[in-house]
């Protein structure tokens, strides 16, 4: 028996992928940029084994047993194992049944890049164990879109690319560019989120024109507007650029037939008192963003996140009740007493 085991971290996008052009390969409509966290606070643990002893292959995702013969997991294992067998047809392993067992240390299937770090990690550990060397972002693609950009660290653009082989993550600066930058992530729900991001981006493909001018018009510009503030390091355009950003998915998403509503009422207080907080002091100190569930990531800079958790707690204490009944509170005028 041979045993690996890899963990492997979220990440946000900042430049949303949402829409894809090749639904086999995973090649997207549009490029999109994201950052890589830490994976000392969230990641997927994945240990795969294989031995001539197995009767048969098996996946277990957080303790529960799933089919091992879905598409995707049966492209990656199928990548891997070719590419193994080109390196060394006599490794024996490689006939053998293989049981994966993964574990996300975060809420799964709710819109924090579960399916980002599950994939990057299962392509990492396979690669491992039959010995593959090179560039993991391609395979993981084939897992989910979102994982080809887990397996760099720092801030890292998945290309649109042409093929399936320039579809691929290019890091645009390491983990040690912007030192100071911060992810705050509120669990509003940890629940699995009704439309999954596979089946969400497919009913928006099918049915919004936003959509379609998105990825023609409007994500080029933003993916070069976007990687000029990381490296320069202007919070302020970094953060209206990945807020703006998030509301367009969103907006798609509403513009999707049937309509499709990830944000709930929860996550617009968030973004309200984002919005309070930035416009009382008259320059961006904290950026939403919301990806294909209720649950929102705040990038902030170190020297603010005091700050902003303060603020955000003391609003949950005085506003979400009022807000639940419609009558928005002015946070605006009071963000300065909030702090007393
Ligand atoms: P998320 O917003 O969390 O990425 P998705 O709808 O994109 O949600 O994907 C969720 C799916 O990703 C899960 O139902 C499961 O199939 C897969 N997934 C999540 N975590 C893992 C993991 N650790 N290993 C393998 N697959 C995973
Ligand atoms: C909103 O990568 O989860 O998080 O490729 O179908 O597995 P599939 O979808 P997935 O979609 C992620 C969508 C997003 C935006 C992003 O991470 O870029
Ligand atoms: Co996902």
């Amino acid at each position: 028996m041979k045993t690996v085991t890899f963990t492997a971290p979220v990440n946000i996008a900042v430049v949303k992928y949402w829409g894809k052009r090749d639904d086999k390969l995973i090649l997207p409509l549009n490029s999109s940029l994201s950052a890589t966290l830490d994976q000392d606070v969230m990641c997927a643990k994945t240990t795969v084994a294989c031995s001539k002893e197995f009767k048969e292959s098996s996946l277990w995702l957080n303790g529960k047993r799933e089919d091992i013969n879905s598409t995707r997991i049966q492209n990656v294992i199928k990548t891997i194992k070719k590419l193994a067998l080109e390196k060394n047809p006599s490794n024996e392993i490689i006939s053998w049944n293989v049981e994966i067992r993964s574990c996300n240390n975060f809420p799964t299937a709710a819109g924090l890049a579960s399916s980002a770090a599950g994939f990057a990690c299962l392509v990492s550990a396979l690669a491992n164990l039959y010995e593959i060397e090179g560039d993991l972002s391609e395979i993981a693609r084939q897992g989910s879109g979102s994982a080809c950009r887990s397996v760099l660290g720092g801030w890292v653009a998945w290309d649109k690319g042409t093929n399936s082989k320039d579809s691929i993550a290019r890091q645009i600066a390491d983990e040690n560019h912007w030192p100071d930058m911060r992810v705050l992530i509120i669990v509003v729900n940890a629940g699995h989120k009704s439309t999954t991001s596979t089946g969400g981006m497919a009913r928006s493909v099918e049915t919004s024109r936003l959509l379609e001018l998105r990825a023609k018009e409007i994500v080029p510009d933003m993916m070069r507007k976007m990687e000029k503030a990381i490296l320069q390091k202007n919070f302020d355009e970094f953060a209206e650029l990945t807020m703006r950003d998030s509301n367009q998915l969103h907006a798609i998403c509403l513009d999707t037939y049937p309509p499709i509503s990830y944000m709930n009422d929860t996550s617009r207080f968030i973004q309200y008192v984002v919005h309070s907080i930035n416009d009382f002091h008259q320059t961006n100190k904290v950026a939403y963003t919301f990806d294909a569930g209720p649950n929102a990531c705040l990038y902030l800079l170190e020297e603010n996140a005091q700050l902003v958790t303060s603020l955000l707690c003391k609003s949950f204490q005085i506003g979400a009740e009022v807000f639940r009944g419609n009558e928005i509170p002015k946070l605006n005028e009071n963000i300065d007493s909030l702090l007393m």
